[in-house]
């Protein structure tokens, strides 16, 4: 729980390098001006720098959660998952290298951004799986029928987000026209608003999938408006700006962070779905008769 908190930290200070403009303020990594102390502490330094501190804690603290799992947890696939987690870290840290080692092409700076939210998705994901309530609750299975199922709307949404957040990521860092990620925006409301219905209306008494599909519902809504409200300020009235405004650093960092806890939101919701409301399938058993056998 505390390194999901500690990486959601990392994206808002990270969100502020881009938003004021300070990626290339240090010009070497990993040394900062050829040393690991502290810099002289001025402009864009100070976001950099601070960046560089937070992620760096959170490589070691990965480190050491990866080798406890690996050391004494029981289940093999969470084993699995500690060192997913690291070596999602170990890239996020070369990407971010790179970024500043070949001066911010947009790929590198979008690849970076991506892997920084799936990074925080496995984080927020091992905290939920090593949780109290998911040790001691009784799974309560029940079958979904429906098609298309609810956990291939929740994979579905998982799809559409990601491909919100190159988009998003693509136009912030100066490889494409902001328009793209408005118009999927329209697919992303209507792919997660008919997920989040779904699951409310058919599993109101599933507690763990009610809870994270309203919260998904309401972060949708709030990152709309703050994707209009970053669109304002950042291509209408940043356009001519001569060095990034309040407003727009505001909007921008609050619609990236919003946008990363959607995204885990809705990670959540899919593996809570995949635990509670298994898809219920057909299978046809030659010579048996056509009746559905659920699974
Ligand atoms: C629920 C839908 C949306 C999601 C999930 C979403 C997500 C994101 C994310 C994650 C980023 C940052 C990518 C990065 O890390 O570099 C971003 C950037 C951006 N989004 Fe959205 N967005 C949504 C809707 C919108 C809408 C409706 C607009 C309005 C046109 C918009 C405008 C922007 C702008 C202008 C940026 C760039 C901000 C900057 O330059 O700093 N977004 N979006």
């Amino acid at each position: 729980m505390f390194t999901a908190c500690a990486t959601f930290i990392l994206i808002i200070a990270g969100a502020l390098v881009t938003s004021n403009d300070a990626g290339l303020s240090i010009p070497d990594w990993p040394t900062s001006f050829g040393s690991f102390s502290v810099p002289p502490w001025h402009g864009g330094i100070q976001y950099e720098w601070s960046h560089r501190a937070i992620a760096g804690s959170i490589v070691l603290l990965t480190i050491s959660i990866a080798t406890w799992t690996f050391i004494t947890e029981r289940r093999r696939w969470m084993k699995w998952l500690g060192v997913a987690a690291l070596g999602t870290v170990v890239t996020q840290a070369i990407l971010g290298g790179l970024t500043v080692l070949l001066f911010q092409p947009p790929w590198v700076s979008s690849a970076h951004a991506a892997v920084a939210q799936t990074f925080f998705c496995i984080a927020v994901s091992i905290a939920l799986f090593t949780g109290r309530r998911w040790i001691e609750e009784q799974p309560r299975a029940e079958l979904d029928q429906r098609r298309p199922a609810l956990f291939t709307l929740t994979l579905l949404s998982i799809f559409v987000l990601y491909v919100q957040l190159l988009l998003g990521a693509m136009f912030r860092h100066h490889g494409m026209s902001w328009w793209p990620h408005a118009v999927n925006a329209s697919v992303v409301a209507m792919v997660l608003a008919w997920t989040a219905v779904r699951a409310i209306s058919a599993y109101p008494q599933v507690e763990a999938v009610r809870r994270p599909a309203i919260a998904m519902l309401g972060l949708m809504v709030a990152q709309l408006c703050l994707g209009f409200l970053a669109f304002i300020t950042r291509v209408m009235w940043g356009r001519d700006a001569a060095q990034p405004e309040l407003p727009m650093v505001i909007s921008t960092v609050v619609h990236v962070a919003v946008g990363a806890l959607l995204l885990a939101t809705t990670v959540v919701l899919a593996i809570q779905v995949w635990r509670h409301v298994p898809v219920a399938f057909e299978e046809r058993v030659p010579g048996r008769g056509q009746n559905p056998v659920a699974a």
